[in-house]
C-alpha cells in the first residue's frame, strides 16, 4: 500500500493532467495551515512561467477537475495558487482500514538490504557509564527500524578490547601481583582458570592504572609495551586478556539487558587482529599506503574538501596498529562474514573525523565495495541541567547502573504515591516506565544535538515524555478491556472533529517510519507518536466512548482505538521499549 501522500499525489497529478498541465507537479504535502485544510499542493505556482498563466488560474483549472473526485470532500484554489485539500470520509476511513488489515499497517515494501549497525562500542574493563547510554539507545532503535522494514540486520557491539586499557591493566596487575604465573616468561604450564581479580577489583584497577599513567611517564611506557606484547601474542598476557574478557562481558551483557539492548555479534577490536598484517600488505602492494615521518599512511584528502582532511594513519612509527587500523580491518571482516550493503556507525559525534578518514580509506583501497553505504550517525552529548556533561552530584562519572536505578526509584515513588498497588507489581511497572522515560528522553531529540538529561521532566506523565506515551496507551488498553466484547475491526468514517484529527494523525505512519529509516532519524517516530497521543487524548476528553448508545458508532470508535494502540505499540517497540498493562 502506498503512503497516504503518495496516494493523494497520484490522484492530484491526474487532475493536473486532466486540466492539461504537467502531472509531475502534483506533489502533495501535509498542510502547514491545518486550520484551513488537511493537505496541500503548491505545484500550480511552479507552472506559471511554463504556461504563461497566473498560478491561481492554473490552480482553479485543476480544482475544477478534482472537486468531484471521491477521494476529496473539498479542493479549493486559493491565492496565490495553492490547492487546499480535504479528504472525503470514505477515503480517510478506507486508508485506515487498509492500515488495519495490511501487514505492518500497509507500509510500502522496500528492496531489502544487508545492514550492520555498529553501536554500543564499550571499552572492556571499564564499567558502563552514562556516556555509553546514547550509543546503546539510538543504535538499538536504528537496528529495530532497519529490521522492521525487512532488511537483514546485524547489530555489532564492537568492543574496545585491544587497546591501551588492556596494557594498563596488565601493568598494574604486574605491580600488585608480580608472582602470578602470567608474568613468568619461563612458565610453560597451564594458566589458572580462575581469574586473578573480581569484577569489582578490575573496576578499581583500571582507573587507578589510567591515573598513574597520566602522571608517570615510565609507567605509561610500560603500559604501551604491555599492549604491544599482548598484541604480538605474549602467552601470559593473552591469558590475562581472556580473564578480563570473561569477567567484563557478562557484566556488560547484564547492563545492556537492563536497557533492552541486544547484540547479534559480540565482536571487538581484538577479533580482527590477525587480519591486520595482510590488509596492510595489500595497501602497500597496491600503492595506497606509504611511509610518512616513519608512520604508514593513506592519503584521503579530496579536491572538494573545504576543511583539511589529514592522511589516514594505518601504522604508527613503532609498527603498532591504531583505532583506524582496527576499524578498517573490521570492515574487511564484515565483508567476508556478511557482505553488507550498508554499515551504520552510531558513535559520539566527536569521532567524526576518524570516520571520514576510515570511510574514505576503505573506499579508496577497495576494502568495501564501491556501492556500500557507510554512514556515521554522530550523536551529541548528554548534559546535566547545568549544561555540562552529565555527572554525579559529587562531580564524578555516573555509572549507567546508578542512573537506571535512580530513575526506577523515582518512578516507583511516583507510581505508588497516588494509589495503593501491589509492591511487586509496582516495581515491575516502574522498571518498564523508567526505561521508557530514559529512552524517550534521549530519542525524542535529534541524535546529533546535545541534550539535557532532566530527570524530573523525563519521568513526568505530562508533556512530551515516555511516561505520557505509556499513560495514553494504558488508558486505551483500559477502555478496550472495559468494552468487554470482541474488538470490532472496521473503522467507520469520522463522526466528529477530534476523531477525524486522530485518524489523520494515524495516517502518517508509513511516511514517518520510512523517513526515520532513510534519514536514520528515530526522533521522527517520537514526534509522530506524541502527535497521535495528543490527538487521542483530545478525542478521549471530548467523547464518551463507552457510554455511546449508537452501537455502530461505538464499534467504529473501538476499532479506531484498537488501531491506535497497535500503531503505538509498534512504534515504541521500534524505539526499544514497551508499555505496562496498568500504571
Ligand atoms: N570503543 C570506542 C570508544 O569508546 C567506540 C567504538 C565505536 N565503533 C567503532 N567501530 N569505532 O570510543
Amino acid at each position: 500500500m502506498n503512503t497516504i501522500l503518495e496516494q493523494i499525489t497520484e490522484i492530484v497529478s491526474k487532475g493536473f493532467e486532466a486540466a492539461g498541465y504537467d502531472g509531475s507537479y502534483g506533489k502533495v504535502g501535509i498542510s502547514n495551515r491545518p486550520d484551513l485544510c488537511e493537505f496541500q499542493c503548491n505545484g500550480a505556482m511552479a507552472l506559471a512561467k511554463q504556461y504563461h498563466k497566473a498560478p491561481l488560474m492554473i490552480a482553479q483549472d485543476i480544482a475544477a477537475k478534482l472537486s468531484d473526485d471521491d477521494a476529496f470532500s473539498a479542493v479549493d484554489a486559493v491565492a496565490p495558487g495553492f490547492l487546499n485539500i480535504k479528504l472525503s470520509d470514505d477515503f480517510l476511513s478506507g486508508y485506515l482500514n487498509g492500515m488495519e488489515s495490511g501487514e505492518n499497517f500497509g507500509i510500502p515494501k522496500i528492496p531489502p538490504k544487508k545492514i550492520i549497525v555498529d553501536y554500543g562500542g564499550p571499552n572492556v574493563a571499564k564499567p558502563l557509564h552514562v556516556g555509553h547510554l546514547r550509543a546503546a539507545i539510538i543504535g538499538e532503535s536504528v537496528k529495530r527500524i532497519c529490521r522492521y522494514l525487512g532488511n537483514d540486520v546485524i547489530g555489532d557491539v564492537h568492543l574496545g578490547d585491544w587497546g591501551l586499557q588492556m596494557g594498563l591493566i596488565i601493568t598494574e596487575l604486574h605491580e600488585r601481583k608480580p608472582d602470578l604465573p602470567y608474568f613468568d616468561e619461563g612458565f610453560t604450564g597451564e594458566y589458572p582458570t580462575e581469574p586473578p581479580f573480581t569484577l569489582a577489583e578490575l573496576e578499581e584497577i583500571y582507573p587507578c592504572a589510567s591515573a598513574r599513567s597520566k602522571e608517570d611517564e615510565q609507567y605509561r611506557e610500560a603500559a604501551l609495551t604491555a599492549t604491544k606484547k599482548l598484541q604480538s601474542g605474549n602467552r601470559g598476557y593473552r591469558a590475562i586478556w581472556k580473564h578480563i574478557m570473561d569477567v567484563s562481558i557478562p557484566d556488560l551483557k547484564r547492563n545492556y539487558e537492563n536497557l533492552c539492548v541486544e547484540f547479534d555479534w559480540w565482536k571487538g577490536e581484538s577479533s580482527v587482529d590477525d587480519l591486520i598484517p595482510g590488509m596492510v600488505d595489500d595497501m602497500k602492494k597496491q600503492g595506497f599506503a606509504y611511509e610518512s615521518e616513519g608512520a604508514l599512511v593513506v592519503d584521503v584528502a579530496m579536491d572538494s574538501d573545504t576543511k583539511e582532511i589529514p592522511p589516514c594513519m594505518i601504522l604508527k612509527s613503532d609498527g603498532a596498529a591504531l583505532y583506524t587500523t582496527t576499524d578498517l580491518a573490521t570492515l574487511r571482516d564484515r565483508r567476508s562474514c556478511f557482505d553488507p550493503d550498508q554499515v551504520i556507525y552510531v558513535v559520539d559525534k566527536r569521532q567524526e573525523m576518524h570516520f571520514i578518514q576510515v570511510f574514505r580509506c576503505a573506499k579508496k583501497t577497495g576494502i568495501v565495495r564501491p556501492d556500500v553505504s557507510l554512514d556515521f550517525l554522530g550523536f551529541g552529548t548528554m548534559n546535566g541541567k547545568d549544561g555540562k556533561p552529565f555527572k554525579t552530584r559529587e562531580g564524578g562519572v555516573m555509572r549507567l547502573e546508578t542512573l537506571i536505578s535512580d530513575i526506577r526509584e523515582a518512578m516507583y515513588a511516583k507510581i505508588t504515591e497516588n494509589h495503593e498497588t501491589d509492591p511487586e507489581e509496582a516495581r515491575a511497572t516502574s522498571e518498564t516506565v523508567a526505561l521508557a522515560a530514559i529512552k524517550y528522553g534521549d530519542l525524542s531529540n535529534q541524535a546529533t544535538k546535545d541534550y539535557v538529561f532532566d530527570t524530573d521532566k523525563f519521568i513526568s506523565f505530562e508533556g512530551n515524555t515516555g511516561p505520557y506515551i505509556l499513560y495514553t496507551m494504558v488508558r486505551i488498553k483500559s477502555i478496550l478491556a472495559k468494552y468487554g466484547k470482541e474488538i470490532p475491526r472496521h473503522i467507520a468514517f469520522a463522526q466528529n472533529e477530534s476523531e477525524r484529527a486522530l485518524m489523520l494523525a494515524l495516517t502518517g505512519f508509513s511516511q514517518v517510519i520510512l523517513s526515520a529509516y532513510e534519514e536514520i532519524a528515530p526522533h521522527k517516530i517520537c514526534s509522530y507518536i506524541y502527535d497521535v497521543c495528543n490527538e487521542f487524548n483530545r478525542f478521549y476528553h471530548e467523547t464518551r466512548i463507552l457510554a455511546e448508545e449508537d452501537a455502530a458508532r461505538k464499534d467504529g470508535w473501538i476499532a479506531l482505538l484498537q488501531l491506535t494502540l497497535r500503531v503505538l505499540e509498534t512504534c515504541i517497540d521500534l524505539l526499544g521499549f514497551s508499555a505496562p498493562e496498568k500504571m
